[in-house]
């Protein structure tokens, strides 16, 4: 018997572990919905790779979540939410709903900050695509952009340097940086970055707002299931979590990004 759609699951992607704080914000705002999550933890980090490479490889992901079924392709990552989200969605046409990280954010800062500075921080790819930039533009909500890239913070956080001195001092390092000067709000452009959002905020001490995308972006999903009858009702089965290479060490880090500890399953997609 075909599933009712509303029933089949959510796929989500990310370079690695890092996007677990999308996928908990959803688990969060969507406890009913059922998740298939792929970390290309073999070509981490996506933030200092070639347009191309990143779109090669979100490509052969979507055909994974694809064959698991998912109603909707969440793509959790800001640096392949950059390179990739257009021709994601082209492939992926009309068998599944495909989403990004950027353009709920984009949203959010048009309708909360119109004719004002707002700031954003992220890798190099994320950065450097100009991608909010241009999208900030379009709303034509006469937003100044100011932004910054800080390739180091998903590493120092990946290493558990986070609410210490020594993320402290990355962080203050980073902030003073004359590219964001005058920003009334900061766009936490890279999933990892939910982690250290608190240590941001008193580096601006209340005068700028720090704004969580994955939050933004799990409102933005919700919408979207229950506005066209996709919702799930009940939880039907259990979560995935694949990763195309597998290390103890990812495994331990999802507590960081996930709250609590999840098994991974290897899926060697590229062997
Ligand atoms: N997931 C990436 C992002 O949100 C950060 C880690 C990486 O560079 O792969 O941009």
């Amino acid at each position: 018997m075909r599933k009712e759609k509303s029933q089949l699951p959510i796929g989500i992607f990310d370079s690695g572990i890092g996007g677990l704080t999308v996928a908990q914000a959803i688990t969060t705002v969507l406890p009913n919905e059922r998740l298939i999550y792929f970390g290309d933890t073999a070509h981490l980090p996506y933030g200092d790779k070639s347009t191309a490479a990143i779109q090669a490889y979100a490509v052969k992901i979507c055909d994974l979540l694809l064959k698991q079924q998912c109603k909707l392709i969440l793509i959790a990552c800001n640096s392949a939410s950059a390179a990739a989200f257009d021709l994601v969605r082209e492939y992926v046409g009309s068998k599944a709903k495909v989403m990004n990280v950027i353009d709920p954010t984009v949203s959010y800062v048009a309708k909360t900050y119109p004719g004002k500075t707002v700031g954003l921080i992220g890798t190099k790819q994320t950065v450097n695509s100009n991608v909010y930039r241009k999208k900030i533009d379009e709303t034509g909500q006469d937003i100044d952009l100011r932004s910054h890239a800080t390739p180091l913070l998903a590493a120092m956080i990946e290493e558990g340097f986070f609410n210490d001195t020594i993320s402290e001092s990355v962080i203050h390092t980073y902030l003073s940086d004359p590219d964001l000067e005058g920003i009334e709000a900061l766009i936490l452009g890279c999933t990892h970055y939910p982690l250290i959002k608190k240590q941001i905020e008193n580096f601006y001490k209340g005068a700028v707002d720090v704004l969580d995308a994955s939050l933004i972006v799990a409102e933005q999903v919700k919408t979207y299931l229950e506005a066209n009858n996709m919702a799930s009702e009940k939880l039907t089965g259990d979560h995935h979590f694949y990763v195309s290479d597998f290390t103890r060490s990812f495994e331990e880090s999802t507590r960081i990004f996930f709250k609590r500890k999840v098994n991974l399953e290897h899926y060697p997609l590229w062997e």
